[in-house]
């Protein structure tokens, strides 16, 4: 199959929650396009839809109107495009990032890293063995046994990052990443968001509403009232 030219495509894109007098129009004919080692940011006050973008592109809500294409696959085209396996499509081609306290708190950092390979058809062995390197080239080697309770806010934020990566996905959807950590630690992961994009060829689509993380993004869209309102290159970068 050939090379898609984009990993992420989103072609007027409409969300409306609920039907009738209830309704609420969270996304609004918006369209963005992200290439493969592009790191693009969506910024936005809060309720502006961001977060429902994400969670059309990431297969977990489903578009009311529109397309959304992954890596070359139609997944929606006004809802769930007939035949796709969302699941797999989720679990082969996704990874998402969300605040650092979304880890199992129960599973120790290195075991937080296997769910997400085993789920992949790894088996036990190899998961354990990949789940310690990932973490050590985000340098967590000397914490792959602690718990998420034990980690700083940065530590756990970098153990979301790798539970992410373990699968190398296309795309990956990053849900207000910096919101808990402070300036320098959100910093550190924004600087490794970069790499990452650069060296596996990902796609990364970061939401966020904190404007001080806006360098080293290639691209940043403004979103306001569900519209994607203005893209601008960024000079910064
Ligand atoms: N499950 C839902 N049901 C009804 N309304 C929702 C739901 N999720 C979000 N909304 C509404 O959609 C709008 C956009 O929300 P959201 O995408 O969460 O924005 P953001 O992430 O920018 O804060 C808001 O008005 C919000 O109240
Ligand atoms: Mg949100």
């Amino acid at each position: 199959m050939d090379k898609a030219m984009y990993a992420i495509e989103v072609e007027n894109l409409t969300k409306i929650y609920g039907k009738g007098d209830s309704a609420v129009t969270a996304l609004a004919d918006a369209s963005i396009q992200v290439k493969p080692g592009e790191l693009v940011a969506i910024l936005g006050p809060s309720g502006s839809g961001k977060t429902t973008l994400l969670t059309c592109i990431g297969l977990i809500n489903e578009p009311t109107h529109g397309k959304v294409v992954i890596d070359g696959t139609t997944v929606a085209d006004g809802g769930w495009h007939g035949g796709i396996d969302l699941k797999r499509m989720r679990r082969e081609k996704l990874g998402f990032i969300f605040q650092a306290h979304n880890l199992i708190p129960f599973l120790t950092a290195r075991e937080n890293v296997m769910v997400a390979l085993e789920i992949n058809n790894f088996s036990r062995n190899e998961a354990k063995a990949r789940a310690a390197e990932l973490l050590v080239s985000l340098n967590l080697g000397h914490r792959l046994n602690n718990y998420p309770s034990a980690l700083s806010g940065g530590e756990a934020q970098r153990v979301a990052i790798a539970r992410a990566l373990a699968n190398k996905p296309k795309v990956i959807l990053a849900d207000e990443p910096t919101a808990a950590l402070d300036t320098e630690n959100g910093r550190n992961v924004m600087i490794l968001l970069k790499k990452l994009a650069m060296e596996n060829h990902s796609a990364i689509l970061v939401v966020t509403h904190d404007h001080r993380m806006v360098e080293g993004f290639d691209r940043i869209f403004h979103v306001s009232d569900g519209r994607i309102d203005t893209e601008k290159y960024n000079s910064e970068s």
